[in-house]
Protein backbone atom coordinates (compact mmCIF):
# COMPACT_ATOMS: atom_id res chain seq x y z
CA UNK A 1 0.00 0.00 0.00
CA UNK A 2 1.15 3.80 -0.60
CA UNK A 3 -0.01 4.25 2.78
CA UNK A 4 0.36 2.95 6.46
CA UNK A 5 -2.70 4.70 7.98
CA UNK A 6 -5.84 6.40 6.76
CA UNK A 7 -6.05 10.05 7.79
CA UNK A 8 -9.61 9.60 9.76
CA UNK A 9 -8.34 7.00 12.40
CA UNK A 10 -5.20 9.22 13.56
CA UNK A 11 -5.82 10.27 17.11
CA UNK A 12 -4.17 10.93 20.37
CA UNK A 13 -2.96 7.23 20.67
CA UNK A 14 -0.81 7.66 17.73
CA UNK A 15 1.17 10.50 18.64
CA UNK A 16 4.84 9.77 18.15
CA UNK A 17 4.03 7.15 15.36
CA UNK A 18 5.61 7.27 12.02
CA UNK A 19 2.80 7.63 9.31
CA UNK A 20 2.85 7.70 5.57
CA UNK A 21 -0.72 9.13 4.59
CA UNK A 22 -2.19 8.94 0.79
CA UNK A 23 -5.09 11.12 -0.24
CA UNK A 24 -6.74 14.49 -1.49
CA UNK A 25 -6.07 17.96 -0.57
CA UNK A 26 -9.22 18.94 1.07
CA UNK A 27 -8.06 22.35 1.96
CA UNK A 28 -4.81 24.50 1.76
CA UNK A 29 -3.79 27.46 3.89
CA UNK A 30 -0.62 29.44 4.25
CA UNK A 31 0.01 30.74 7.16
CA UNK A 32 3.17 32.75 7.83
CA UNK A 33 6.38 30.27 7.47
CA UNK A 34 3.66 27.13 7.71
CA UNK A 35 1.85 25.52 5.75
CA UNK A 36 -1.10 23.71 6.53
CA UNK A 37 -2.84 20.82 4.69
CA UNK A 38 -6.36 19.53 5.23
CA UNK A 39 -5.15 15.81 4.09
CA UNK A 40 -8.53 13.47 3.00
CA UNK A 41 -9.06 9.62 2.52
CA UNK A 42 -12.42 7.94 2.77
CA UNK A 43 -11.92 7.49 6.40
CA UNK A 44 -11.82 11.37 7.18
CA UNK A 45 -9.71 14.20 7.29
CA UNK A 46 -6.04 15.17 9.45
CA UNK A 47 -4.23 18.25 9.66
CA UNK A 48 -0.38 18.15 7.89
CA UNK A 49 1.94 20.68 8.81
CA UNK A 50 5.04 21.67 6.45
CA UNK A 51 7.56 23.35 8.57
CA UNK A 52 10.42 24.83 6.40
CA UNK A 53 12.55 24.06 9.40
CA UNK A 54 11.71 20.56 9.27
CA UNK A 55 12.08 20.07 5.44
CA UNK A 56 12.49 23.24 3.38
CA UNK A 57 11.84 20.29 0.00
CA UNK A 58 8.27 19.23 1.66
CA UNK A 59 7.06 23.01 2.12
CA UNK A 60 8.09 23.97 -1.42
CA UNK A 61 6.14 20.88 -2.65
CA UNK A 62 3.18 21.79 -0.10
CA UNK A 63 2.87 25.52 -1.76
CA UNK A 64 2.50 24.35 -5.04
CA UNK A 65 -0.71 21.90 -3.65
CA UNK A 66 -4.16 22.69 -4.50
CA UNK A 67 -7.61 21.65 -3.56
CA UNK A 68 -8.09 17.86 -5.19
CA UNK A 69 -4.69 16.98 -5.58
CA UNK A 70 -3.59 13.43 -5.22
CA UNK A 71 -0.35 13.88 -2.74
CA UNK A 72 1.28 11.47 -0.36
CA UNK A 73 2.74 12.58 2.87
CA UNK A 74 5.29 10.67 5.89
CA UNK A 75 5.84 11.95 8.49
CA UNK A 76 5.28 12.19 12.71
CA UNK A 77 1.73 12.35 14.22
CA UNK A 78 2.04 15.29 16.76
CA UNK A 79 -0.21 16.50 19.77
CA UNK A 80 -1.68 19.94 17.98
CA UNK A 81 -0.66 23.45 19.77
CA UNK A 82 -2.91 23.63 23.06
CA UNK A 83 -5.37 26.09 22.16
CA UNK A 84 -5.31 24.91 17.83
CA UNK A 85 -7.17 21.74 18.84
CA UNK A 86 -10.36 21.29 16.30
CA UNK A 87 -13.30 19.89 18.94
CA UNK A 88 -15.51 18.96 15.27
CA UNK A 89 -12.88 16.76 13.78
CA UNK A 90 -12.51 13.23 15.12
CA UNK A 91 -8.80 13.68 14.29
CA UNK A 92 -8.61 17.15 15.86
CA UNK A 93 -6.35 16.48 18.83
CA UNK A 94 -3.37 15.62 16.52
CA UNK A 95 -1.82 16.50 13.49
CA UNK A 96 1.20 15.23 11.23
CA UNK A 97 4.33 17.07 10.46
CA UNK A 98 5.66 16.21 7.15
CA UNK A 99 9.14 15.29 7.18
CA UNK A 100 8.50 13.88 3.31
CA UNK A 101 6.07 14.68 0.66
CA UNK A 102 4.79 14.03 -3.14
CA UNK A 103 2.32 15.10 -5.74
CA UNK A 104 1.11 12.11 -7.09
CA UNK A 105 -1.40 13.54 -10.13
CA UNK A 106 -2.38 17.01 -9.79
CA UNK A 107 -6.04 18.17 -10.46
CA UNK A 108 -7.91 20.72 -12.25
CA UNK A 109 -9.96 22.98 -10.58
CA UNK A 110 -13.60 21.00 -9.56
CA UNK A 111 -16.59 22.09 -11.05
CA UNK A 112 -17.67 22.79 -7.69
CA UNK A 113 -16.70 22.65 -3.99
CA UNK A 114 -15.75 18.86 -2.66
CA UNK A 115 -15.15 20.12 0.84
CA UNK A 116 -18.38 21.69 1.65
CA UNK A 117 -21.95 20.33 1.43
CA UNK A 118 -23.02 23.30 -0.82
CA UNK A 119 -26.26 23.31 -3.57
CA UNK A 120 -24.92 22.22 -6.83
CA UNK A 121 -27.07 21.89 -9.83
CA UNK A 122 -28.23 18.08 -10.28
CA UNK A 123 -27.51 18.15 -14.03
CA UNK A 124 -23.56 19.13 -12.74
CA UNK A 125 -23.18 16.15 -10.02
CA UNK A 126 -24.63 14.00 -12.55
CA UNK A 127 -21.84 14.53 -15.18
CA UNK A 128 -19.29 14.61 -12.46
CA UNK A 129 -20.99 12.11 -10.99
CA UNK A 130 -16.85 10.78 -9.88
CA UNK A 131 -16.58 14.09 -8.12
CA UNK A 132 -20.04 14.35 -6.35
CA UNK A 133 -19.45 10.84 -5.05
CA UNK A 134 -16.01 12.17 -3.73
CA UNK A 135 -18.05 14.32 -1.19
CA UNK A 136 -18.73 13.42 2.31
CA UNK A 137 -22.70 13.10 2.19
CA UNK A 138 -22.81 10.91 -0.71
CA UNK A 139 -19.45 8.73 0.44
CA UNK A 140 -21.88 8.07 3.78
CA UNK A 141 -24.80 7.07 1.47
CA UNK A 142 -22.35 4.86 -0.24
CA UNK A 143 -21.57 3.03 2.82
CA UNK A 144 -25.01 2.77 4.28
CA UNK A 145 -26.15 1.01 0.92
CA UNK A 146 -23.45 -1.01 1.39
CA UNK A 147 -23.74 -1.76 5.24
CA UNK A 148 -27.93 -2.07 4.39
CA UNK A 149 -26.96 -4.85 1.81
CA UNK A 150 -24.64 -6.53 4.13
CA UNK A 151 -27.00 -6.79 6.61
CA UNK A 152 -29.97 -8.15 4.54
CA UNK A 153 -27.43 -10.74 3.39
CA UNK A 154 -25.92 -12.15 6.38
CA UNK A 155 -29.55 -12.16 7.49
CA UNK A 156 -30.63 -14.20 5.11
CA UNK A 157 -27.91 -16.58 4.99
CA UNK A 158 -28.38 -17.25 8.76
CA UNK A 159 -32.39 -18.05 8.22
CA UNK A 160 -31.09 -20.56 5.36
CA UNK A 161 -31.76 -18.21 2.34
CA UNK A 162 -29.65 -18.64 -0.83
CA UNK A 163 -28.63 -16.03 -2.87
CA UNK A 164 -28.96 -17.00 -6.78
CA UNK A 165 -28.74 -14.89 -9.81
CA UNK A 166 -31.16 -14.57 -12.33
CA UNK A 167 -30.11 -13.73 -16.13
CA UNK A 168 -31.20 -10.31 -17.33
CA UNK A 169 -31.85 -11.04 -21.05
CA UNK A 170 -34.87 -12.76 -20.60
CA UNK A 171 -38.49 -12.94 -21.97
CA UNK A 172 -40.46 -9.99 -20.64
CA UNK A 173 -42.51 -10.66 -17.22
CA UNK A 174 -45.48 -8.42 -16.81
CA UNK A 175 -44.51 -6.12 -13.93
CA UNK A 176 -47.64 -3.20 -15.31
CA UNK A 177 -44.63 -1.22 -16.84
CA UNK A 178 -43.27 -1.45 -20.35
CA UNK A 179 -40.21 -3.18 -21.02
CA UNK A 180 -36.32 -2.26 -22.29
CA UNK A 181 -35.79 -4.11 -25.30
CA UNK A 182 -32.89 -5.58 -26.35
CA UNK A 183 -32.58 -6.88 -29.98
CA UNK A 184 -30.90 -10.02 -31.17
CA UNK A 185 -28.16 -10.78 -33.60
CA UNK A 186 -28.55 -13.99 -33.98
CA UNK A 187 -32.28 -14.38 -34.33
CA UNK A 188 -33.12 -11.67 -36.52
CA UNK A 189 -36.43 -9.36 -35.71
CA UNK A 190 -36.29 -11.26 -32.22
CA UNK A 191 -36.28 -9.25 -29.05
CA UNK A 192 -34.90 -10.15 -25.53
CA UNK A 193 -36.84 -8.11 -23.10
CA UNK A 194 -34.87 -6.89 -19.42
CA UNK A 195 -36.91 -8.18 -16.19
CA UNK A 196 -39.16 -5.67 -14.66
CA UNK A 197 -38.52 -7.98 -11.94
CA UNK A 198 -37.26 -11.82 -11.47
CA UNK A 199 -40.62 -12.55 -11.06
CA UNK A 200 -41.48 -15.84 -13.00
CA UNK A 201 -37.44 -17.25 -12.55
CA UNK A 202 -37.79 -17.01 -8.34
CA UNK A 203 -41.18 -19.29 -8.60
CA UNK A 204 -39.56 -21.36 -11.06
CA UNK A 205 -36.76 -21.93 -8.35
CA UNK A 206 -39.50 -23.17 -6.09
CA UNK A 207 -40.61 -25.57 -8.79
CA UNK A 208 -36.86 -26.46 -8.53
CA UNK A 209 -37.22 -27.31 -4.80
CA UNK A 210 -35.00 -24.13 -3.86
CA UNK A 211 -37.19 -23.25 -0.84
CA UNK A 212 -35.82 -19.90 0.21
CA UNK A 213 -34.18 -17.66 -2.44
CA UNK A 214 -33.31 -14.22 -2.71
CA UNK A 215 -31.49 -11.60 -5.02
CA UNK A 216 -30.43 -8.18 -4.50
CA UNK A 217 -31.71 -7.89 -7.82
CA UNK A 218 -31.61 -5.32 -10.69
CA UNK A 219 -34.92 -4.82 -12.38
CA UNK A 220 -35.87 -2.30 -15.43
CA UNK A 221 -39.11 -0.70 -15.96
CA UNK A 222 -39.31 2.24 -19.19
CA UNK A 223 -41.43 4.39 -17.03
CA UNK A 224 -41.36 7.80 -16.46
CA UNK A 225 -38.84 8.54 -14.16
CA UNK A 226 -40.00 10.52 -10.34
CA UNK A 227 -38.02 10.87 -6.83
CA UNK A 228 -38.64 7.82 -6.26
CA UNK A 229 -38.62 5.82 -9.70
CA UNK A 230 -35.48 5.02 -11.96
CA UNK A 231 -35.67 2.70 -14.98
CA UNK A 232 -33.16 0.74 -13.39
CA UNK A 233 -33.75 0.00 -10.12
CA UNK A 234 -32.17 -2.79 -7.15
CA UNK A 235 -34.76 -4.95 -5.60
CA UNK A 236 -34.28 -7.33 -2.45
CA UNK A 237 -36.32 -9.88 -4.36
CA UNK A 238 -37.38 -12.73 -2.06
CA UNK A 239 -39.49 -16.33 -2.01
CA UNK A 240 -40.11 -19.26 0.20
CA UNK A 241 -41.94 -22.39 -0.54
CA UNK A 242 -44.43 -23.80 2.09
CA UNK A 243 -45.45 -20.40 3.50
CA UNK A 244 -48.60 -18.33 4.69
CA UNK A 245 -48.55 -14.81 4.50
CA UNK A 246 -47.63 -14.33 8.17
CA UNK A 247 -44.78 -16.10 7.30
CA UNK A 248 -43.36 -13.32 5.30
CA UNK A 249 -44.80 -10.31 6.97
CA UNK A 250 -42.65 -11.93 10.51
CA UNK A 251 -39.81 -12.08 8.28
CA UNK A 252 -39.75 -8.49 7.17
CA UNK A 253 -40.67 -7.06 10.53
CA UNK A 254 -37.86 -9.09 11.99
CA UNK A 255 -35.33 -7.86 9.21
CA UNK A 256 -36.24 -4.39 9.06
CA UNK A 257 -36.44 -3.92 13.20
CA UNK A 258 -32.71 -5.73 13.42
CA UNK A 259 -31.74 -3.93 11.10
CA UNK A 260 -32.44 -0.35 11.72
CA UNK A 261 -30.95 -1.38 15.61
CA UNK A 262 -28.11 -2.40 13.95
CA UNK A 263 -27.46 0.37 11.64
CA UNK A 264 -29.26 3.30 12.40
CA UNK A 265 -30.11 2.44 16.19
CA UNK A 266 -31.18 6.52 16.39
CA UNK A 267 -34.23 5.77 14.53
CA UNK A 268 -37.69 5.19 16.07
CA UNK A 269 -40.22 2.77 14.95
CA UNK A 270 -43.38 1.19 16.19
CA UNK A 271 -43.60 -2.26 16.93
CA UNK A 272 -45.35 -4.58 15.79
CA UNK A 273 -45.28 -2.59 13.15
CA UNK A 274 -49.33 -2.23 12.14
CA UNK A 275 -51.77 -3.79 9.44
CA UNK A 276 -53.97 -1.99 7.44
CA UNK A 277 -56.33 -3.23 4.75
CA UNK A 278 -56.65 -1.13 1.63
CA UNK A 279 -59.94 -0.44 2.25
CA UNK A 280 -59.17 1.07 5.54
CA UNK A 281 -56.04 2.44 4.39
CA UNK A 282 -58.24 4.19 1.22
CA UNK A 283 -60.72 5.62 3.96
CA UNK A 284 -58.67 6.89 6.31
CA UNK A 285 -55.75 8.08 4.28
CA UNK A 286 -57.16 8.29 0.39
CA UNK A 287 -54.22 6.04 -0.24
CA UNK A 288 -52.62 2.89 -0.26
CA UNK A 289 -49.64 4.08 0.82
CA UNK A 290 -50.00 6.70 3.98
CA UNK A 291 -47.28 8.60 5.70
CA UNK A 292 -48.41 6.95 9.41
CA UNK A 293 -45.97 9.55 10.85
CA UNK A 294 -48.93 11.87 11.57
CA UNK A 295 -52.80 11.73 12.03
CA UNK A 296 -54.84 13.73 9.72
CA UNK A 297 -57.40 11.16 9.16
CA UNK A 298 -60.01 11.50 6.30
CA UNK A 299 -63.60 10.98 7.60
CA UNK A 300 -66.42 11.08 5.54
CA UNK A 301 -68.99 13.83 6.27
CA UNK A 302 -71.56 12.81 3.16
CA UNK A 303 -74.23 12.12 5.50
CA UNK A 304 -74.00 15.67 7.14
CA UNK A 305 -73.64 17.12 3.71
CA UNK A 306 -76.85 15.88 2.23
CA UNK A 307 -78.70 17.43 4.83
CA UNK A 308 -77.55 21.17 3.78
CA UNK A 309 -78.83 23.24 2.10
CA UNK A 310 -75.47 23.05 -0.24
CA UNK A 311 -76.44 22.57 -3.94
CA UNK A 312 -72.53 20.78 -4.77
CA UNK A 313 -72.58 19.10 -1.85
CA UNK A 314 -75.92 17.53 -2.67
CA UNK A 315 -75.77 17.08 -6.72
CA UNK A 316 -72.53 15.17 -5.74
CA UNK A 317 -74.04 13.25 -3.46
CA UNK A 318 -76.79 12.37 -5.47
CA UNK A 319 -74.88 11.36 -8.29
CA UNK A 320 -73.25 8.43 -6.37
CA UNK A 321 -70.04 10.93 -4.87
CA UNK A 322 -69.12 11.55 -1.89
CA UNK A 323 -68.20 14.67 0.48
CA UNK A 324 -65.14 14.33 2.64
CA UNK A 325 -62.44 16.40 4.54
CA UNK A 326 -59.51 16.71 6.43
CA UNK A 327 -58.65 19.18 9.47
CA UNK A 328 -55.57 21.36 9.33
CA UNK A 329 -54.99 22.65 12.65
CA UNK A 330 -54.76 26.06 13.65
CA UNK A 331 -54.54 27.24 10.15
CA UNK A 332 -58.27 29.04 10.33
CA UNK A 333 -56.28 32.05 9.55
CA UNK A 334 -55.15 31.12 6.60
CA UNK A 335 -55.08 33.94 4.15
CA UNK A 336 -57.49 34.42 0.91
CA UNK A 337 -53.67 33.84 -1.15
CA UNK A 338 -52.83 30.75 1.11
CA UNK A 339 -56.36 29.54 0.75
CA UNK A 340 -56.63 30.02 -2.98
CA UNK A 341 -53.16 28.35 -3.39
CA UNK A 342 -54.66 25.07 -1.73
CA UNK A 343 -57.38 25.25 -4.04
CA UNK A 344 -55.64 25.58 -7.36
CA UNK A 345 -53.78 22.30 -5.95
CA UNK A 346 -56.82 20.67 -5.29
CA UNK A 347 -58.11 21.99 -8.83
CA UNK A 348 -54.56 20.43 -10.34
CA UNK A 349 -55.16 16.68 -9.10
CA UNK A 350 -58.98 16.73 -10.49
CA UNK A 351 -61.22 17.59 -7.93
CA UNK A 352 -64.01 20.56 -9.01
CA UNK A 353 -62.79 23.10 -5.74
CA UNK A 354 -61.83 23.08 -2.55
CA UNK A 355 -64.31 23.84 0.28
CA UNK A 356 -62.21 25.84 2.86
CA UNK A 357 -64.21 25.96 6.53
CA UNK A 358 -62.75 28.51 8.88
CA UNK A 359 -63.52 27.84 12.15
CA UNK A 360 -62.80 31.19 14.25
CA UNK A 361 -59.04 32.60 14.79
CA UNK A 362 -58.83 32.50 18.13
CA UNK A 363 -58.13 28.91 20.19
CA UNK A 364 -61.26 27.62 22.38
CA UNK A 365 -64.20 24.97 22.81
CA UNK A 366 -66.75 24.10 19.82
CA UNK A 367 -69.26 24.96 22.04
CA UNK A 368 -68.39 28.67 22.35
CA UNK A 369 -68.41 28.52 17.98
CA UNK A 370 -70.95 31.26 16.55
CA UNK A 371 -71.63 31.44 12.63
CA UNK A 372 -70.49 35.14 12.57
CA UNK A 373 -67.05 33.46 13.16
CA UNK A 374 -67.07 30.96 10.52
CA UNK A 375 -65.39 31.99 7.00
CA UNK A 376 -66.10 29.96 4.71
CA UNK A 377 -68.44 30.22 0.72
CA UNK A 378 -70.07 27.48 2.15
CA UNK A 379 -71.35 29.10 5.21
CA UNK A 380 -74.84 30.70 4.34
CA UNK A 381 -75.78 27.23 3.34
CA UNK A 382 -74.91 25.15 6.15
CA UNK A 383 -76.37 26.07 9.66
CA UNK A 384 -74.40 26.21 12.66
CA UNK A 385 -75.00 22.80 14.13
CA UNK A 386 -73.70 21.31 10.64
CA UNK A 387 -70.75 23.10 10.63
CA UNK A 388 -69.87 21.96 14.64
CA UNK A 389 -70.81 17.89 13.16
CA UNK A 390 -68.17 18.35 10.37
CA UNK A 391 -65.63 19.78 12.99
CA UNK A 392 -66.35 17.33 15.43
CA UNK A 393 -66.30 14.33 12.95
CA UNK A 394 -62.90 15.41 11.88
CA UNK A 395 -61.81 15.92 15.08
CA UNK A 396 -61.31 20.02 15.22
CA UNK A 397 -61.45 22.97 17.15
CA UNK A 398 -61.65 26.13 16.97
CA UNK A 399 -58.60 28.24 15.42
CA UNK A 400 -58.60 24.64 12.76
CA UNK A 401 -59.54 24.63 9.20
CA UNK A 402 -61.54 21.92 7.41
CA UNK A 403 -60.25 21.19 3.91
CA UNK A 404 -63.72 19.61 2.04
CA UNK A 405 -63.64 17.90 -1.19
CA UNK A 406 -66.65 16.95 -2.91
CA UNK A 407 -66.86 14.54 -6.18
CA UNK A 408 -66.37 11.16 -7.56
CA UNK A 409 -65.20 8.49 -4.15
CA UNK A 410 -61.64 8.06 -6.20
CA UNK A 411 -60.87 11.62 -6.79
CA UNK A 412 -62.21 12.96 -3.52
CA UNK A 413 -59.65 10.23 -1.86
CA UNK A 414 -56.63 10.76 -4.20
CA UNK A 415 -57.08 14.55 -3.67
CA UNK A 416 -57.60 14.66 0.25
CA UNK A 417 -54.44 12.30 0.02
CA UNK A 418 -51.98 14.96 -1.16
CA UNK A 419 -53.89 17.11 0.72
CA UNK A 420 -52.98 15.56 3.80
CA UNK A 421 -49.42 14.73 2.58
CA UNK A 422 -49.30 18.78 2.32
CA UNK A 423 -50.55 19.69 5.09
CA UNK A 424 -48.47 17.35 7.18
CA UNK A 425 -45.36 18.53 5.14
CA UNK A 426 -46.26 23.03 6.10
CA UNK A 427 -47.17 21.79 9.26
CA UNK A 428 -44.07 19.37 9.79
CA UNK A 429 -46.45 16.85 11.70
CA UNK A 430 -44.57 14.04 11.18
CA UNK A 431 -42.77 12.80 14.58
CA UNK A 432 -39.01 13.28 13.92
CA UNK A 433 -37.11 10.15 13.59
CA UNK A 434 -40.05 7.93 12.92
CA UNK A 435 -39.63 4.82 10.52
CA UNK A 436 -43.54 4.98 10.01
CA UNK A 437 -43.43 0.98 8.94
CA UNK A 438 -46.86 -0.65 8.02
CA UNK A 439 -48.17 -3.70 5.90
CA UNK A 440 -51.18 -2.98 3.76
CA UNK A 441 -53.15 -6.18 3.21
CA UNK A 442 -56.22 -7.39 1.43
CA UNK A 443 -55.94 -5.84 -1.81
CA UNK A 444 -58.45 -6.54 -4.52
CA UNK A 445 -57.51 -9.25 -7.13
CA UNK A 446 -58.19 -7.03 -10.05
CA UNK A 447 -58.96 -3.51 -11.08
CA UNK A 448 -60.77 -2.60 -13.81
CA UNK A 449 -58.83 -0.43 -16.40
CA UNK A 450 -61.11 2.66 -17.47
CA UNK A 451 -60.33 2.84 -21.37
CA UNK A 452 -59.93 -0.61 -22.05
CA UNK A 453 -62.69 -1.85 -19.75
CA UNK A 454 -60.25 -5.05 -19.38
CA UNK A 455 -59.68 -6.65 -15.94
CA UNK A 456 -55.94 -5.94 -14.93
CA UNK A 457 -54.20 -7.45 -12.08
CA UNK A 458 -53.85 -5.29 -8.93
CA UNK A 459 -50.30 -6.97 -8.43
CA UNK A 460 -49.06 -9.18 -11.21
CA UNK A 461 -51.29 -12.19 -12.51
CA UNK A 462 -49.32 -14.73 -10.73
CA UNK A 463 -50.95 -13.41 -7.47
CA UNK A 464 -53.25 -16.25 -6.15
CA UNK A 465 -57.40 -14.95 -5.10
CA UNK A 466 -57.99 -15.49 -1.33
CA UNK A 467 -59.97 -18.92 -0.54
CA UNK A 468 -62.95 -17.59 0.48
CA UNK A 469 -63.27 -15.33 -2.46
CA UNK A 470 -62.53 -17.81 -4.90
CA UNK A 471 -66.79 -18.90 -5.62
CA UNK A 472 -66.80 -14.93 -6.56
CA UNK A 473 -63.88 -15.27 -9.70
CA UNK A 474 -66.72 -15.62 -12.06
CA UNK A 475 -69.26 -13.91 -10.73
CA UNK A 476 -67.81 -11.04 -9.21
CA UNK A 477 -64.37 -10.71 -10.22
CA UNK A 478 -64.09 -6.73 -8.59
CA UNK A 479 -64.77 -8.57 -5.08
CA UNK A 480 -62.20 -10.93 -5.23
CA UNK A 481 -59.47 -10.39 -2.70
CA UNK A 482 -55.87 -11.24 -3.42
CA UNK A 483 -53.27 -12.81 -1.34
CA UNK A 484 -51.19 -9.52 -1.96
CA UNK A 485 -49.45 -7.34 0.80
CA UNK A 486 -47.41 -4.08 0.55
CA UNK A 487 -45.03 -2.73 2.94
CA UNK A 488 -45.09 1.18 3.04
CA UNK A 489 -42.59 3.74 5.26
CA UNK A 490 -43.01 6.87 5.56
CA UNK A 491 -45.79 7.53 2.56
CA UNK A 492 -43.61 5.17 0.05
CA UNK A 493 -44.45 1.98 -1.15
CA UNK A 494 -41.34 -0.08 -0.28
CA UNK A 495 -42.65 -3.41 -1.00
CA UNK A 496 -45.30 -5.80 -2.63
CA UNK A 497 -45.59 -9.40 -2.41
CA UNK A 498 -47.90 -12.21 -2.63
CA UNK A 499 -48.66 -15.54 -2.15
CA UNK A 500 -48.69 -17.36 -5.51
CA UNK A 501 -50.90 -19.54 -7.65
CA UNK A 502 -49.01 -22.46 -8.05
CA UNK A 503 -51.27 -24.61 -10.06
CA UNK A 504 -51.49 -24.57 -13.68
CA UNK A 505 -55.87 -24.63 -13.70
CA UNK A 506 -56.30 -21.90 -11.37
CA UNK A 507 -53.22 -19.59 -13.32
CA UNK A 508 -54.95 -20.31 -17.02
CA UNK A 509 -58.48 -19.34 -15.21
CA UNK A 510 -56.82 -15.93 -13.77
CA UNK A 511 -55.38 -15.03 -17.41
CA UNK A 512 -58.64 -15.62 -18.83
CA UNK A 513 -59.53 -13.64 -16.89
CA UNK A 514 -57.24 -10.76 -17.64
CA UNK A 515 -58.39 -10.69 -21.15
CA UNK A 516 -55.78 -13.42 -22.90
CA UNK A 517 -56.63 -16.04 -24.91
CA UNK A 518 -55.47 -19.58 -24.72
CA UNK A 519 -53.27 -18.97 -27.34
CA UNK A 520 -51.84 -16.28 -25.80
CA UNK A 521 -51.29 -17.60 -22.69
CA UNK A 522 -49.71 -20.81 -24.36
CA UNK A 523 -47.26 -18.73 -25.89
CA UNK A 524 -46.14 -15.96 -23.01
CA UNK A 525 -46.93 -18.21 -20.05
CA UNK A 526 -46.61 -21.85 -21.07
CA UNK A 527 -43.54 -22.48 -19.77
CA UNK A 528 -45.31 -21.03 -15.93
CA UNK A 529 -48.08 -23.32 -16.82
CA UNK A 530 -46.30 -26.34 -18.00
CA UNK A 531 -43.98 -25.81 -14.92
CA UNK A 532 -46.90 -25.83 -12.38
CA UNK A 533 -47.96 -29.28 -13.76
CA UNK A 534 -44.41 -30.82 -12.44
CA UNK A 535 -45.03 -30.81 -8.49
CA UNK A 536 -45.27 -27.17 -8.07
CA UNK A 537 -44.95 -26.26 -4.43
CA UNK A 538 -47.54 -23.17 -2.39
CA UNK A 539 -44.81 -20.60 -2.77
CA UNK A 540 -44.96 -17.11 -1.87
CA UNK A 541 -42.45 -14.06 -1.66
CA UNK A 542 -42.14 -10.25 -1.72
CA UNK A 543 -39.51 -7.68 -3.26
CA UNK A 544 -38.43 -4.76 -1.56
CA UNK A 545 -37.21 -1.19 -3.60
CA UNK A 546 -33.64 -1.12 -1.82
CA UNK A 547 -33.40 2.00 -3.59
CA UNK A 548 -36.26 3.38 -1.33
CA UNK A 549 -35.32 1.85 1.62
CA UNK A 550 -31.51 3.24 1.66
CA UNK A 551 -33.40 6.52 0.81
CA UNK A 552 -35.50 6.15 3.72
CA UNK A 553 -32.94 5.87 6.29
CA UNK A 554 -29.95 8.04 4.83
CA UNK A 555 -33.06 11.04 5.49
CA UNK A 556 -32.82 11.74 1.40
CA UNK A 557 -35.86 13.07 -0.52
CA UNK A 558 -34.88 10.76 -3.96
CA UNK A 559 -33.29 7.75 -4.53
CA UNK A 560 -30.73 9.39 -7.31
CA UNK A 561 -29.32 9.85 -3.80
CA UNK A 562 -27.97 6.80 -2.98
CA UNK A 563 -27.21 5.83 -6.02
CA UNK A 564 -24.11 5.40 -7.68
CA UNK A 565 -25.12 6.26 -11.15
CA UNK A 566 -28.28 6.94 -11.65
CA UNK A 567 -30.27 8.40 -14.79
CA UNK A 568 -31.37 12.33 -14.39
CA UNK A 569 -35.12 13.19 -14.55
CA UNK A 570 -35.62 12.38 -18.26
CA UNK A 571 -33.83 8.77 -17.99
CA UNK A 572 -30.75 10.15 -19.38
CA UNK A 573 -27.09 8.90 -17.73
CA UNK A 574 -25.12 12.28 -17.90
CA UNK A 575 -21.96 10.74 -17.20
CA UNK A 576 -21.96 8.62 -20.00
CA UNK A 577 -24.40 10.63 -22.17
CA UNK A 578 -26.65 7.51 -22.66
CA UNK A 579 -28.42 6.32 -24.51
CA UNK A 580 -26.82 7.76 -27.34
CA UNK A 581 -26.90 7.16 -31.15
CA UNK A 582 -25.34 4.47 -32.44
CA UNK A 583 -23.30 3.16 -36.03
CA UNK A 584 -24.93 1.97 -39.02
CA UNK A 585 -22.79 -1.08 -38.70
CA UNK A 586 -24.30 -1.92 -35.83
CA UNK A 587 -27.86 -1.29 -36.45
CA UNK A 588 -27.24 -3.58 -39.56
CA UNK A 589 -25.80 -6.22 -37.24
CA UNK A 590 -29.12 -6.38 -35.14
CA UNK A 591 -31.32 -6.58 -38.02
CA UNK A 592 -32.77 -3.08 -37.61
CA UNK A 593 -33.83 0.06 -39.78
CA UNK A 594 -34.52 3.23 -37.51
CA UNK A 595 -38.37 4.99 -38.62
CA UNK A 596 -38.28 8.46 -40.12
CA UNK A 597 -40.04 10.48 -37.03
P1 LIG B 1 -43.45 -4.43 -7.36
O1 LIG B 1 -43.68 -4.12 -8.79
O2 LIG B 1 -44.45 -3.98 -6.36
O3 LIG B 1 -43.37 -6.01 -7.15
O4 LIG B 1 -42.02 -3.91 -6.96
C1 LIG B 1 -41.50 -4.09 -5.66
C2 LIG B 1 -40.89 -2.81 -5.13
O5 LIG B 1 -39.88 -2.33 -6.01
C3 LIG B 1 -39.81 -0.91 -5.89
N1 LIG B 1 -39.92 -0.30 -7.23
C4 LIG B 1 -39.14 0.67 -7.71
N2 LIG B 1 -38.12 1.34 -7.15
C5 LIG B 1 -37.49 2.27 -7.89
N3 LIG B 1 -37.81 2.56 -9.17
C6 LIG B 1 -38.83 1.90 -9.78
N4 LIG B 1 -39.12 2.18 -11.06
C7 LIG B 1 -39.55 0.91 -9.04
N5 LIG B 1 -40.59 0.09 -9.32
C8 LIG B 1 -40.80 -0.64 -8.21
C9 LIG B 1 -40.93 -0.46 -5.00
C10 LIG B 1 -41.86 -1.65 -5.04
O6 LIG B 1 -42.63 -1.76 -3.86
N6 LIG B 1 -42.26 -9.17 -8.57
C11 LIG B 1 -43.00 -8.33 -7.64
C12 LIG B 1 -42.72 -8.68 -6.21
C13 LIG B 1 -43.35 -9.94 -5.72
O7 LIG B 1 -44.53 -10.18 -6.01
O8 LIG B 1 -42.64 -10.68 -5.01
C14 LIG B 1 -42.63 -6.88 -7.88
O9 LIG B 1 -41.69 -6.55 -8.57
O10 LIG B 1 -40.43 -0.25 -3.70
Amino acid sequence: MLKTHSCGELNKRHVGAQVTLAGWVDRRRDHGGLIFIDLRDREGIVQVVFNPETSKLCHAIASEMHNEYVVRVSGEVALRPPGTENPTLPTGDVEVVAQNTDILNPSKTPPFYINEDAEVEESLRLKYRYLDLRRARMQENLLLRHRVIKYIRDFLDAKAFIEIETPILIKSTPEGARDYLVPSRLHPGEFYALPQSPQQLKQLLMVAGTEKYFQIAKCFRDEDTRADRQPEFTQLDLEMSFVEEEDILNLMETLFTSMIEAIKPDLRLVKPFPRLSYTEAMERYGTDKPDLRFGLEIRDLSDIAVQSSFSIFRSVIANGGKVKGICAPGCAAYTRGQLEELNKMAQALGAEGLVTISLGTSAGSLNDLTIEMVRSVAAKFLTLDQIKQMAERLGANMGDLLLIIAGEPEVVSMVLAELRQEMGRRLKLATPNLTAFAFIVDFPLLKRNEETGQWESEHHPFTAPRDEDMSLLDTSPEKVRGKHYDMICNGYEIGGGSLRIHTSELQRRVFRLLGYSDAEIDVQFGHMLEAFEYGAPPHGGIALGLDRIVMLLAGEETIREVIAFPKNQSAVDLTFNAPSPVSEAQLAELHLRLREE
